[in-house]
């Protein structure tokens, strides 16, 4: 009987990078992936702390297996990710049917602390240093991940994988755990990120996104060659099947020049970059400890536009942090109208425990104002992002193919059409009526509409061999 593993993954893109490693190790060890938690002997949590609603959905689902672990107490359930690092032995006070907790530097101990759970061990808890407990190099060293083990059948499409080059964060803006949480910044070396770059184009990956905290202050030093984010692009741009390069997420202060150039000048590098301001306000930014004003990201702008025409620019924004007045919060809306984003994730501030902000700044702004700002960010963003998609209306673009997207629809053909999904190099989702021999391919598509996050087209058959496009065709997968 093979053992079966289910896995609940909540939080950002490191996250789902964790899972897929995870997965990956526990296949090799004879694991069969089940997507019923009620089928599974080991049900593995991976989490988020980064808000407090992030932590309430793994209590809330994990509330839903108390039963369960108490009809089958077979059952082995661990909680990894960055609460696990977080909260520690706490979450056994709160969920005491966990069998144990690891931390996102302690993954390649899950197998054996599964088999520990399962012979009858103690509770058991895995997870890195504190940033006050040790040298930098143990802290370090108790923050490292292990990356290789990459598995294209555990991507949502196989064709796109991230890449983690960066682990951890030394900014501590002052309501962010991630520094907490993930360690010390380090940069992985750069012939570690060229050999898994390479494992993951034999897999057929085509879109590889570079994954940081802070990716562009990527840094890597060996004897006095210092490798940057644009050399790093540089080297990856040579490997053959590699179509398209991305990186996630850009520090404002740090967007040098030449990493300016480096996107100018290689072409496989997506005209795309994800560059969270948080607040239009330099009275919050300062109180974020972001590290700029408005005005070192006003001359940050200027530079992208004149260097890199037509990049496609998004934003993450904080509303209601501590002290944010109303006119503060005008600013991050004069903010949004000045640089028209492509997008913005709008969150509303949620104090987090062992923060400068939560030790130090009161949580004043009340929660109906936090949600109005909310609401009123997100819909002057939404206007404007369905407004810019317009231009694209009757455009062909380079669509590189993910996969089927959630809905299926029957073609009046009688043809078995789904509809297919992808992304511009600019990182614009398209979807459109097609068929799944089209994942993995680089495809014109003529876009006839466009929606604040999506835009809608049709293929442009001429350009491209029948096959592909014969709507009839048996469905490969
Ligand atoms: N390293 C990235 C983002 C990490 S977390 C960066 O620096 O941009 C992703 C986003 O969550 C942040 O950009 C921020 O907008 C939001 N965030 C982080 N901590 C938060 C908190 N305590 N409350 C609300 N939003 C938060
Ligand atoms: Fe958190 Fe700031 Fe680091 Fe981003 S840069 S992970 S927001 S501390
Ligand atoms: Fe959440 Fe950790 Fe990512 S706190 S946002 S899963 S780095």
């Amino acid at each position: 009987m093979p053992k079966r593993l289910y896995i609940e993954t909540v939080g950002c893109q490191m996250n789902m990078l964790d899972s897929e490693m995870v997965v990956a190790n526990l296949r090799r060890q004879g694991y069969e992936l089940t997507n019923q938690p009620q089928q599974a002997d080991t049900v593995l949590f991976n989490t988020c702390s980064v808000r407090q609603q992030a932590e309430e959905k793994t209590y809330g689902s994990r509330g839903k297996l108390k039963d369960h672990k108490q009809r089958h107490p077979d059952v082995t359930i661990g909680v990894m990710g960055c609460m696990a690092q977080k909260d520690q032995q706490l979450i056994f006070g709160r969920a005491p049917y966990v069998d144990f907790v690891v931390g996102p530097g302690q993954l390649q101990e899950i197998p054996r602390l599964i088999e520990e759970s399962r012979s009858g061990k103690e509770k058991q808890l895995a997870v890195g240093l504190g940033r006050r407990d040790g040298s930098l190099e143990e802290i370090k060293r108790s923050h490292e991940t292990f990356d290789p083990l990459r598995d294209p059948d555990m991507r949502s499409s196989p064709y796109q994988a991230y890449l983690r080059i960066q682990i951890g964060c030394d900014k501590f803006c002052t309501y962010c755990v991630v520094p907490n949480t993930r360690g010390p910044e380090q940069g992985r070396a750069p012939e570690q990120i060229e050999a898994e770059a390479r494992v993951l184009a034999d897999q057929g990956t085509r879109e590889l996104i570079l994954l940081g905290q802070t990716v562009n202050s990527y840094r890597h030093q060996s004897g006095d060659t210092i490798t940057r984010l644009s050399d790093l692009l540089v080297r990856l741009h040579q490997i053959d099947g590699i179509e398209r390069l991305k990186f996630v997420t850009n520090y404002p202060r740090d967007m040098t020049d030449d990493l300016l150039h480096a996107i100018r000048d290689l072409p496989k590098v997506s005209p795309y970059l994800h560059l969270p301001l948080q607040s239009g306000s330099n009275r919050v930014l300062q109180r974020m400890k972001r590290g700029y004003t408005l005005e070192i990201y006003d001359e940050m702008m200027t530079r992208i536009r004149e260097t890199i025409p037509g990049t496609a620019i998004s934003s993450d924004f904080i509303v209601g942090f501590c002290g944010e007045t109303e006119d503060d919060f005008d600013k991050s809306v004069a903010a949004v109208n000045k640089y028209r984003f492509k997008n913005s994730f709008i969150f509303k501030y949620s104090e987090r425990p062992g923060t400068k902000a939560a030790d130090q700044l009161p949580d004043d702004v009340p929660r109906e104002v936090k949600q109005r700002r909310n609401q009123d960010l997100l819909a002057l963003q939404n206007q404007i992002s369905e407004a810019d998609n317009q231009v694209f209306l009757g455009r062909t673009i380079d669509v590189l193919v993910e996969g089927p997207s959630k809905r299926e629809l029957r073609h009046p053909s009688g043809g078995h059409v789904i509809q297919m999904t992808g992304r511009t190099h600019c990182d614009r989702i398209v979807v459109w009526d097609g068929n799944q021999r089209q994942a993995g391919h680089l495809l014109p598509v003529t876009i006839y509409d466009a929606s604040a996050h999506t835009l809608f087209g049709h293929v442009v058959t001429d350009h491209v061999g029948p096959e592909i496009f014969d709507l009839n065709a048996p469905q490969t997968s």
